[in-house]
């Protein structure tokens, strides 16, 4: 397994819209085969971005419910039938209850959608690691938005959740995001043990995003 890049484009101005679709095509062409590289737009483009270009896309939030009478809710089901590959979960700025957090984990393994749960705090890693989520993303809260990294800031925290998360399932990857703005930060958040990284605003607003993802491959 490569270790992987999420690309979260929030709803910031810079990658709605045409840009949404634009940075994706500029990302696309970049020849990588180190990491594997998720978008995360916004709902309005993520089925147009799924259907033109090669990059897999990754939904921000997505609901616990089937198709049917759910007005304004993101179905698992939808998501598969738009080739939307996975979808991030109880982001600092879209939580979920737990109670609904697991229910959402378990439609989406039926539609085959990796899930990427977000938590803020090693006691809420605890929590969600036991609902069996193929990634946790640590996120500290108050770093995210700000240029100083989570690998920075938090070290220890980001190993003691490794260990944690590997000693409830093994299996489920630890990611981590928040301030993440450099391919040095990306290789220390490797180093202390992570699968990955997630990126919101540096990416988004960089002057060039293609040239800011190609100099974090190197
Ligand atoms: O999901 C990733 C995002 O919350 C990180 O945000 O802007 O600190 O990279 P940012």
């Amino acid at each position: 397994m490569k270790p992987l890049i999420i690309l979260n484009y929030k709803l910031y101005k810079e990658a709605v819209g045409t840009k949404a679709l634009d940075i994706a095509r500029k990302i696309s062409k970049i020849k990588n085969d180190k990491y594997d590289i998720v978008v995360s737009p916004s709902l309005c483009s993520m089925k147009e971005i799924a259907e033109k270009t090669n990059v897999t896309v990754f939904s921000q939030h997505t609901d616990h419910v089937p198709l049917g009478a759910h007005t304004g809710r993101i179905s698992p089901e939808e998501l598969k039938r738009i080739n939307v590959k996975g979808t991030i979960l109880n982001h600092s700025e879209r939580k979920i209850p737990l109670k609904y957090l697991a229910r959402i984990i378990e439609q989406c393994v039926k539609n085959k959608l990796k899930t990427v749960v977000c938590a803020s705090t090693l006691s809420e890693i605890k929590k969600v690691a036991e609902l069996n989520p193929h990634y946790i993303a640590y996120e500290p809260k108050e770093l995210i938005g700000g240029n100083i990294s989570v690998t920075k800031a938090n070290p220890d925290i980001i190993v003691k959740a490794v260990e944690m998360v590997h000693n409830i399932n093994p299996r489920i990857k630890v990611l981590c995001g928040a301030g993440i703005h450099s391919k040095e930060d990306v290789g220390q958040a490797l180093l202390l043990g992570t699968h990955g990284v997630l990126i919101g605003h540096s990416f988004v607003k960089a002057k060039d995003p293609k040239k800011f993802l190609q100099d974090m491959l190197l």
